[in-house]
């Protein structure tokens, strides 16, 4: 049982007084309610695995065991994460996909250094920032086979950004992986080619996209049978991404970018008057990024940098939280909730207004990241009341998608990478080009398509993350790693998400380093999640009991259950060796690590 004692140094009136008010409360309350997985017939010990020898964590068992087995083949943490990346590919193309984006952080253990590979799409040339809208200011009103497509930043050929994974995964294996690319591609081509059984959440989201998906006809191919939605336990079969594949394993990126691959991709996008055209696709470039980085209570966190605000979040908000000693309050305490909310308001607001590609406009990482800066806006937080949003700013209604996806690889040698690669919204634009397998993404909805509006997950983005041509949208992907003062990996994570990316890693870092959770609860745990707008706390079933629920509604909070936050995909390593790799019991993912690992020569 804790106890709770005055805890604040910097902000003694923050908790001085109500730590003694709700410390009754608070303490009885059993230590965390782990999350259930209603859908799954798993049990928690199935989430997670150790071992000495590496380990990959990632949504989809057939992605992990691709990634096991390039280890156990001698490769490295690159080899592994690409393998797993590209089968991901193939069995989650709701969330993710060879016509997405997404990020790689890599640590390099000979060199004692982090690298960032930044492969998302890019706005097409074409692009403008008025693009989505009419002279009246609403969205335009687009039709494709006399049907009106309502959602044009959200559905079809308009929505989709230039695609930047098949470039990310080829270039970053090139430079740093050890095995052939043909031998680490072989496990998803077989995949798509001999096909898979579709499972529930995949069945599910066929179904909820059924409308759309129906409407483009390469989409039908894929995703119906007989003119019906495929069905859990059905096989779904993908010989045309199966063949895309295999000229991704023959040629490298050159095919998809300026080959018979790319001409098809461009033939889908001028199908449904989309903007992408062959200067856009062969003009793709990979990004080297520095990462962001800071200290908090003594580790190195290190993540995403612009055009991800999730890594200068993730680190201003723990810049916060450091301020108290979280480690006397109850995770599950109406006192640690609401400074977690007030925390989250504060940086979500920061995002709205200060984030944008870097290099088109300016973005104050090292303002937003730095102890000063957290210290003078932690200085606003009532200990007693919730901040109203409005007094930071505008109201926006929330969406969910259970798309994107997480993989964290770490090897024997200690290099380890974390991967974050969606599709933006689920089934991305739903638009699969015809001839290829590969479902387009949607990621131009991640800009400010609409000034004022909110994009499909409710966030609100200022004129920093305009539509420009060449511009990266803006993103909440936050491939994450905290090392310890020897420099060492002691933790990789990531999540799906959207905004819940930047709250589910946050709390997960703070539930190991705060509440010493072992890794498997610190996941596990129930999570909360605030966006600044709409000023609503979202809460997962179990996040509190009914006493600290009251006390977060009198203190002015608007509370509002969600299905869940994330679905964090984490390794942990302790100083003896030993990894511990866990899958979020909120989806269906898998850890692993080899049983028998081959010498490389
Ligand atoms: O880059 C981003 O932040 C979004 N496109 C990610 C979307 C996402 O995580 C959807 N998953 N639920």
């Amino acid at each position: 049982m804790r106890i709770f004692f005055k805890t604040s140094k910097i902000f003694p009136l923050l908790f001085g007084v109500t730590a003694c008010v709700t410390a009754a409360g608070d303490a009885n309350l059993p230590l965390f309610k782990s999350y259930s997985n209603k859908n799954s017939q798993r049990v928690a010990s199935d989430y997670h695995a150790q071992g000495t020898d590496g380990m990959v964590v990632a949504a989809h068992p057939l992605a992990t065991a691709a990634g096991v087995a390039m280890l156990e083949k001698g490769g490295n943490a690159i080899d592994a994460a690409v393998a797993a990346s590209f089968v991901i590919s193939v069995v989650r193309p709701q969330s993710t996909g060879l016509g997405g984006g997404g990020f790689l952080l890599y640590h390099d253990k000979e060199q004692k250094r982090q690298r960032i590979f930044d492969f998302r799409e890019r706005a097409p040339i074409k692009a403008s920032s008025s693009m989505f809208i009419d002279e009246q200011g609403n969205y335009k009103k687009i039709m494709f086979n006399g049907q009106l497509v309502k959602d044009p930043a959200i559905v079809g050929h308009l929505s989709v950004a230039v695609p930047g994974l098949v470039k990310g995964l080829v270039e970053t294996h090139r430079e740093l992986g050890k095995l052939d690319l043909r031998i680490v591609i072989a496990p998803a081509i077989e995949i798509a080619a001999k096909g898979f059984p579709v499972y529930l959440a995949l069945a599910r989201e066929i179904k909820d996209r059924e409308q759309w998906l129906r409407l483009y006809p390469g989409s039908r191919k894929v995703f119906f049978l007989d003119g019906k939605p495929l069905e859990a336990g059905q096989t779904l079969v993908q010989d045309d991404l199966a063949k895309t594949l295999q000229l991704i394993a023959a040629h490298g990126h050159r095919d998809f970018y300026e080959g018979d691959t790319s001409r098809k991709l461009i033939a889908e996008i001028k199908r449904g008057n989309g903007l992408i055209d062959a200067t856009d696709l062969r003009g793709y470039r990979v990004i080297e990024r520095v990462p962001v980085s800071g200290y908090y209570r003594g580790h190195r966190v290190v993540s995403m940098p612009p055009p991800s605000s999730g890594g200068v979040h993730i680190i201003e908000m723990l810049n916060m939280l450091e301020q108290n000693d979280l480690s006397k309050l109850h995770p599950r305490g109406a006192t640690y909730l609401h400074y977690l909310t007030e925390v989250m308001r504060r940086a979500f607001a920061d995002r709205a207004k200060e984030m944008g590609d870097p290099d088109f406009v300016d973005v104050p990482v090292h303002r937003l990241t730095s102890k000063a800066y957290a210290q003078k806006v932690s200085a606003s937080i009532d200990p007693e009341r919730a901040t109203p949003s409005s007094s930071i700013g505008l109201s926006a209604p929330t969406g969910e998608s259970p798309s994107t996806t997480h993989i964290s690889v770490m090897d024997r040698w200690g290099n380890a990478a974390a991967t974050t690669q969606t599709v933006n919204y689920s089934f991305g634009s739903c638009v699969v080009a015809e001839g290829t397998g590969v479902v387009l993404n949607d990621e131009m909805d991640d800009f400010t398509t609409k000034p004022g509006g909110s994009n499909a997950f409710g966030l609100v983005t200022g004129t920093k993350n305009n539509i420009a041509p060449k511009k990266t949208p803006l993103s909440s992907m936050s491939p994450t790693m905290v090392l310890n003062k020897e420099g060492r990996v002691e933790l990789i994570l990531g999540s799906p998400g959207g905004p819940r990316i930047i709250t589910a890693v946050l709390q997960a870092i703070v539930n190991v380093i705060d509440f010493k959770m072992e890794l498997l609860d610190a996941v596990h745990a129930t999570r909360v999640h605030h966006q600044w707008m709409p000023d609503t706390l979202r809460f997962e079933d179990g996040a509190f009991d009914n006493d600290s629920k009251k006390r977060l509604v009198d203190m002015g909070h608007k509370l509002s259950p969600i299905e869940s936050v994330g679905d964090v995909q984490a390794i942990q390593r302790e100083q003896s060796g030993l990894m511990h790799g866990v899958s979020d019991v909120r989806s269906d993912g898998k850890p692993g690590t080899p049983a028998h690992v081959k010498e490389l020569k």
